[in-house]
């Protein structure tokens, strides 16, 4: 677990977005005097030139040799340059690999990702890759402006950023890509998105706000006050609902919930009208043969969709490189333009040498499917009794800079105030500094599981399938069964160490008890092997021989959650001994302690 030492004279933090990724720090005598005065780099590289943006695109470009080559538009600069030169196919090239840990709950160790041509490598290595790029890129930048020494780098608290609505396994699997990436487990936070995003804006000057009313209050921040952190990122919806308590800390009242509907589902809607427009054949030919005209026509997308208002006369226009017209004539002996004109996308689309403009219509159609979801899911979520008395909605996250999104959360809910913070997608990355410098800020949080440990009870006739009957010196037990600890949707204290049970062994010869953990998303799960239950570990205590003295051998059990982890503690009654709970989401097998 992370250490609360106050020796930290600096935080870094890394926000590895599925679009996005960037960094930020501050030094504690900074957070001290200006907690705001957070750095970035807002000059990002690519060839010789200088983006000035203070996220890169979160895409790694590794050599045939399965060796880190570059990271964000540099890797999208040489990729685009291998492809051209038709050399690109023993290359790795990987983007969007963060959404492989959403809604994961097979994800292990050994788990692969396949890059933009199906090659597929280690993800943990990927990941340890890209952290250890923007890592590097970080104390490359601090050293050329403050010179830190070799020990002052023992005292960096580094904040990475992950989704609320990640499971634990997800978590975990972060955690060991950065230590992979030479981040030290004990130097390192994990933080949930909507969070560090509410933390940020709960700092940020008034007028840095767009409102959807005109009290241009803020209020939001107020001991008492209920509201939602809709953080629409390029992949993920993520969604928490806080209360700000009376010692100004927040309090999640809800748990983390969510969906894959992020911007790239955008994208993706306008990958498929092409497919559509030029079918299926003439574009595979297109994204083989003229990779790197692929690439532009999706940073073309990328730039041009930004522009996208409410306004119905609106049109968007899009520069297609000419080697797609070009496969269309080929492979079909037709000519594009004509096809549309003759096809029903006639009037919303049009072709006039190598623009491709959009109409509103069609414009609103690629924004459709997440804009539905998305309201959808907050819809849902208002209509629960905890979110009676709940007035604000503050957006977060780059897609929360749409303006067509941003105009249809107004519209679908015009009795709430909708707050977005300038620059919406930089709040969860600025936010994750100042909960590095201050990680007590979120007191509680709402579990997203039913925790529980399998036990063996005593067989209760007409009730316990029989199947799970099994005999023990003369008494009949029930297998499986499961013991729960904590309920979905239980408020939980962090670092709180909650309710105690105890547990013995089943017989007499027995001298270690193995204690395996699972959650489930019911509420009352009556037996591990229920639907839905998954083993998250197993946790061994050993508990001594059986002797006079040491008759009633048993061990209390209590699980704690961390910051963003869990524990669980077993405590041997008879010699006070507390098995060390390494906990590992990843792989079910045995640890002790
Ligand atoms: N003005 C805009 N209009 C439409 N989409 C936008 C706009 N600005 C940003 N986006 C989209 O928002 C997404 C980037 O948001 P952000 O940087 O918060 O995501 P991320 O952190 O990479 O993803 P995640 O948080 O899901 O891992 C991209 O899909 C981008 O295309
Ligand atoms: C950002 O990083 C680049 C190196 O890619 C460096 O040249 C530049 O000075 C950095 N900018 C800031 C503001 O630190
Ligand atoms: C990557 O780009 C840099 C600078 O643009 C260039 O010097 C280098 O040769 C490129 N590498 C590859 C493999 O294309
Ligand atoms: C877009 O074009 C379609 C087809 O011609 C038409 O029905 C629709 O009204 C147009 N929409 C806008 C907003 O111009
Ligand atoms: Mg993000």
């Amino acid at each position: 677990m992370a250490s609360c030492s106050d020796d930290v004279i600096l935080v870094a933090a890394i926000d590895f977005g599925t679009t996005y990724s960037g960094y930020a720090f501050s030094f504690k005598h900074e957070y001290q005097i200006d907690p705001m005065r957070i750095q970035t780099n807002n000059s990002w590289t690519s060839g010789n030139k200088h983006l000035f943006s203070h996220k890169a695109p979160t895409c790694i470009l590794i050599a045939p040799d399965k060796t880190f080559h570059s990271f964000g538009y540099e890797a999208e600069e040489n990729y685009s340059n291998l492809a051209f030169d038709d050399n690109h196919e023993d290359w790795f090239f990987f983007r969007t690999f963060k959404m492989k840990l959403h809604a994961n709950m097979t994800l292990n160790r050994g788990m692969l990702v396949t890059d933009v041509y199906g090659k597929s490598m280690s993800a943990k290595t990927v990941f340890a890759m890209a952290i250890n790029y923007l890592k590097g890129h970080m104390l490359s930048t601090l050293d050329r402006n403050h010179t830190l020494k070799d020990e002052d780098k023992e005292n960096i608290r580094w904040v990475l950023t992950v989704p609320a609505i990640w499971n634990d396994k997800a978590k975990q699997f972060m955690r060991e890509a950065a230590k992979e990436a030479g981040i030290n487990n004990n130097q390192l936070l994990i933080a949930l998105e909507p969070e560090t995003a509410s933390m940020y804006c709960k700092l940020l000057p008034l007028q840095k706000f767009t409102f959807s009313d005109s009290t241009r209050e803020m209020k939001a921040f107020e001991p008492g006050t209920k509201f939602m952190v809709l953080d629409l990122g390029g992949g993920t919806v993520d969604v928490t609902i806080q209360q700000v308590r009376s010692d100004s800390t927040l309090q999640e009242i809800h748990k983390a919930t969510g969906n894959a509907a992020g911007g790239t589902c955008v994208d993706e809607a306008f990958k498929n009208l092409l497919i559509k427009l030029v079918g299926n054949e003439v574009m595979t030919e297109f994204k083989t043969k003229y990779a790197s005209d692929d690439l532009e026509l999706q940073r073309e997308f990328e730039i041009k969709k930004r522009s996208v208002t409410s306004d119905s006369g609106g049109k968007l226009s899009l520069r297609v490189p000419v080697s797609l017209v070009q496969c269309f004539q080929d492979l079909t002996k037709e000519d594009l333009k004509e096809v549309i004109e003759q096809s029903n996308y006639a009037g919303k689309l049009s072709l006039h040498q190598d623009k491709l403009q959009l109409n509103h219509s069609a414009i609103k159609g690629l924004f459709k499917h997440s804009m539905m979801d998305i309201v959808e899911h907050v819809k849902e979520l208002l209509e629960l009794d905890v979110c009676a008395d709940l007035q604000i909605i503050l957006m977060v996250g780059g897609f929360s800079e749409c303006i067509l999104i941003q105009d249809a959360v107004k519209k679908n809910f015009p009795n709430h105030r909708v707050i977005i913070p300038h620059q919406a997608g930089l709040a969860v990355l600025m936010g994750a500094v100042l909960f590095g410098h201050n990680p007590n800020t979120v007191a509680s949080r709402v579990t997203k599981y039913t925790y529980g440990i399998k036990t063996f009870s005593n067989f209760r006739e007409g009730i316990d399938p029989l199947e799970k009957k099994i005999c023990v010196g003369d008494i009949d037990k029930c297998r499986d069964r499961f013991s729960k600890h904590v309920e979905i949707g239980e408020t939980v204290e962090i670092d709180k160490t909650l309710d105690t049970l105890t547990y013995k062994p089943m017989s007499i010869e027995q001298e270690e008890i193995t204690l395996a953990v699972y959650v489930t998303t019911q509420t009352n799960p009556q037996y591990t092997t229920d639907q839905g239950c998954i083993c998250l570990g197993k946790l061994v205590v050993n508990v001594g021989k059986s002797s006079s003295d040491n008759k009633d051998r048993s061990v209390d059990v209590s699980m704690t959650f961390g910051g963003t982890e869990l524990s669980v503690q077993a405590r041997n009654k008879l010699t006070g001994k507390v098995t060390e709970a390494f906990f590992d989401f990843l792989e079910q097998s045995v640890i002790s302690g």
